[in-house]
């Protein structure tokens, strides 16, 4: 077409590049390009003039002592572990994006909390994937009653202002941005200039009318789509789906959020009846544990505000390979590096002829220190086949000396394990020292790594 030229743009910083490069120059990504095309000529009269999304023609200066905090409106979406991550609840007139790779559980847990908001609100969904019968078969899946609720297919966004204007919702559903084009742009739908074309709209319709948004955001590892990642700076708050597909798992995360705190998760489980939230996580990473084998140790970690209890899994077993295997699943792969090389420096176990496989039981990502004792006991019990004892929990960050350093909620996690049944918890000497005693529960100081090999128990039998 006339004014019109092929150009490719990362999708991860939106760094644009005349031909297809297969890493990016700005940010490192790899197979982040996608096709695009750009306006050469100077842009149509036609397109519609935006107003800031922030606050619409307010260019006056105000003296700071005179601004008054907003008091955010909230409403509850009927899953409490939702409402947590969101901080409190969907606040009005917030753009919120939940992106997740395909068929993760994103469409299902919007639908479900359609019946709670639908209570005091108007929701719009405005589906570009699924058709309304679709909707409707899923919907009595989930058993959700629908009441307030209207359904849009629907993918061009001109079509859907306009039916919003006349619906006037107070909630309104994308789903998803990335099937969704505007008239104003001439690259397909999913590009990156119409999902952020689609997604201002949608954001400018969100402060200007205070009506909640929320953005459904398809990721996947290819960056084949235009990523969410362009939209991550336009929202308020940017929720991310994990979860293995083959388990049943999921945990919501806030990786950005403008009215809460991003260390809280949500989890949930998948069933045939929609989306189960866990409240009590540890409990449910626990349930399948296996007892009396050796290669494993309990930990506690903190996510948000709530310690979460998890079996952390090795093995290790001699390779058959010139380099030994180190894999690692829902711990940091350098992190695991490091506490072998502790380890085999410190108390000359030898893993260099050994095959390493890590895991967290559950499917659980734990990114703290605190962990790291834990994992160190059962690297040991594996590659010793010696057991630690199943009611025994490891707290604590080993350090490049092979000391054990304290760690921070000490009392919390104590507390939650001891509320699981565990008898007796391993502890950073300071952190012994500080915790109040707990009912059901002995805690025994380790100063170093040294001291943690007298708590593993004989040799396997079998
Ligand atoms: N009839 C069904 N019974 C049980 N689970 C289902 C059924 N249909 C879909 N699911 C579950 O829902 C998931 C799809 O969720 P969905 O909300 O459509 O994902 P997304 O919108 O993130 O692509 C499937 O992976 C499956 O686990
Ligand atoms: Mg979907
Ligand atoms: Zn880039």
């Amino acid at each position: 077409m006339k004014g019109l030229k092929t150009v490719y743009i990362c999708s991860e910083c939106e760094y644009v590049s005349p031909k297809w490069l297969g890493k990016c120059p700005k940010c490192s990504a790899w197979n982040s390009f996608v096709e695009d095309v750009e306006q050469v000529a100077p842009a149509q009269s036609s397109t519609p003039k935006r107003t800031s999304v922030i606050h619409a023609g307010e260019s006056v200066a105000t003296e700071f002592c005179e601004l008054e905090a907003p008091t955010y409106i909230r409403s509850a979406t009927g899953l409490s572990e939702l409402d947590r991550v969101l901080g409190g609840g969907l606040v009005t007139g917030s753009a919120v994006l939940i992106s997740g790779e395909p068929g993760i559980g994103k469409s299902t847990l919007l639908l479900q909390i359609c019946d709670t908001l639908g209570k005091e609100r108007r929701v719009l969904y405005v589906s570009g994937e699924e058709s309304s019968g679709q909707l409707k078969l899923r919907a009595e899946r989930l058993k959700v009653s629908g009441k307030n609720l209207y359904i849009l297919t629907e993918t061009n966004i001109e079509n859907i202002l306009n039916e919003a204007k006349r619906v006037k919702p107070d909630v309104i559903i994308a789903d998803s941005v990335q099937t969704m084009y505007s008239d104003v742009i001439s690259s397909s739908p999913g590009s990156v200039s119409n999902v952020k074309e689609v997604a201002l709209a949608f954001i400018g319709k969100a402060k200007t009318e205070g009506i909640s948004v929320i953005l459904v955001g398809h990721v996947n590892k290819e960056g084949g789509i235009a990523g969410p990642k362009v939209l991550e700076h336009m929202v308020d708050a940017v929720l991310n789906f994990e979860g293995d597909k083959r388990q049943s798992y999921r945990i919501i995360r806030a990786q950005k959020n403008r009215f809460g705190s991003t260390n809280e998760i949500g989890v949930f489980e998948m069933t045939d009846t929609g989306l189960r939230q866990v409240v009590n996580p540890s409990e449910m990473l626990l349930s399948d544990r296996p007892s009396d084998t050796s290669g494993n140790c309990a930990v506690c970690t903190i996510e948000g505000s709530r310690p979460i209890v998890a079996e952390i899994q090795a093995l290790v077993t001699q390779t058959a390979f010139p380099a030994p295997r180190r894999t690692s699943n829902g711990i940091d792969y350098n992190r695991t590096c490091l506490i072998l090389a502790v380890l085999e420096k410190r108390l000359g176990l030898k893993f260099s002829g050994s095959d390493v496989y890590l895991n967290v039981i559950g499917g659980l990502e734990i990114d703290e220190p605190a962990s790291d004792l834990g994992i160190a006991m059962a690297l040991i019990s594996s590659l010793t086949d010696k057991k630690v004892p199943d009611a025994l929990i490891a707290i604590g960050e080993v350090g490049l000396a092979g000391e054990i350093r304290g760690v921070s909620h000490i009392e919390q996690r104590v507390r939650e394990a001891a509320r699981l049944g565990f008898t007796d918890a391993l502890l950073p000497t300071h952190n012994a020292q500080s915790c109040p005693m707990i009912d059901g529960i002995t805690i025994h100081p380790v100063k170093n790594i040294y001291d943690i090999l007298k708590f593993l128990k004989g040799e396997r039998k079998d």
